[in-house]
């Protein structure tokens, strides 16, 4: 049977949130198994289209790539890399650009949503980042994506690449299938729970932050916003902060949703912030404490970055060298 590859990357645009962690992380160390080939990347391309401080983008891709590790990225069984170690990510998006319609760009709801938050700097790469993720994904022939909702539309467009490529040239990609979790695939802030929690967000209690401790984690917890109905029950629509914390106490202790609501019947509020509180405490902080134990083992993490890099540019190159073979770039 062949092997399907996985792939996916996030931004070192701060630190793990727990929105990344249950929405794609998580899963991505549960995706490493044998029948599979795992590439994870840093996406610090990604990041600077919006600005960003040199330094502190250099220091924060590095911490990114040691809570990677931290979460479970097992370098034995995945290729861990930063994305910009990798040239052909940005050779092949050149080439997709040239497949990909102005129309469809203009339609993805991240670009509107930046270009709303950044008016001053609405950048080419803002338009065309969408086009630089697919170059990520289709380089390593991977028909899975562990993403969360928000990225959805960004496999989409992947695929729709794919597709027309294939289309126009014969079979060169695997056509990717994005991986959504049912649950826990859009966790909300929890000082707005309209919105999605975003690890970008100037307010650090929208967040729970993989390096918080546990009594800033607490803490958190229990200023969430929730709503006066005193009720614990789960509807997203009318009670979204309630529904976020429910959802969020479910994925840490495995508990269904009936479950959960049977387990809480008759409590307030208090009891319910505190219980998700310490459920989230238990599993992240050991998480944290590896995490501190990788970042000041500078040795080892460049060796598995280097040594990532190197398994990842293997497949990149063929992909690529495919792609130009095809498109007619080269002698
Ligand atoms: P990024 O860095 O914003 O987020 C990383 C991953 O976390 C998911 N996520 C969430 N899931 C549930 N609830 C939330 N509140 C939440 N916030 C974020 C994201 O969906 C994502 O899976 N463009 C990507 C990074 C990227 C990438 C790729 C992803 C670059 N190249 C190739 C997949 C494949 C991004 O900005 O993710």
């Amino acid at each position: 049977m062949e092997k399907k590859n996985v792939l996916s990357g996030i931004q070192p645009s701060g630190v793990i949130t727990l929105g990344n962690y249950v929405g794609a992380v998580r899963n991505w160390s549960l995706l490493q198994q044998e029948d599979r080939f795992c590439y994870y990347c840093v996406a610090n391309l990604h990041a600077i289209t919006v600005r960003q401080d040199p330094t502190e983008l250099k220091r924060r891709t590095r911490a990114m790539a040691a809570m990677l590790l931290a979460c479970g990225v097992d370098p034995k069984r995945s290729a861990l890399f930063i994305q910009s170690d990798v040239p052909e990510h940005s050779q092949l998006s050149w080439v997709l650009n040239c497949y990909t319609y102005m129309g469809e760009l203009s339609r993805m709801t991240q670009f509107k949503d930046k270009s709303a938050k950044n008016e001053d700097n609405i950048n080419a790469g803002l338009f065309t980042y969408p086009v630089l993720m697919a170059a990520d994904i289709l380089l390593y022939r991977s028909s899975f994506v562990p993403v969360g909702h928000d990225q959805k539309q960004h496999v989409e467009i992947a695929r729709d690449i794919a597709i027309r490529f294939n289309n126009a040239f014969g079979e060169t990609f695997v056509v990717p299938e994005p991986l959504i979790p049912n649950l826990g695939g859009r966790v909300m802030s929890l000082a707005e729970p309209t919105k999605k929690m975003s690890k970008s967000d100037p307010n650090p209690n929208a967040f729970i932050a993989f390096t918080d401790d546990q009594k800033t984690i607490m803490k958190k917890f229990k200023r969430a916003v929730t709503d006066s109905e005193g009720c614990i029950a789960y509807n997203p629509q009318t009670q979204p902060g309630v529904a976020n914390l429910l959802s969020i106490f479910c994925i840490f202790t495995g508990k269904t949703m009936d479950e959960a609501l049977a387990y809480f019947e008759g409590q307030g509020y208090g009891h319910l912030k505190t219980a998700v509180a310490e459920a989230v405490i238990e599993t992240l902080t050991p998480l944290r404490l590896e995490y501190e134990r990788y970042l000041a083992d500078e040795v080892y993490m460049e060796t598995i970055l280097r040594e990532g890099a190197k398994q990842a540019r293997t497949l990149a190159q063929k992909t690529l060298s495919l792609v130009y073979d095809k498109v007619g770039i080269g002698i």
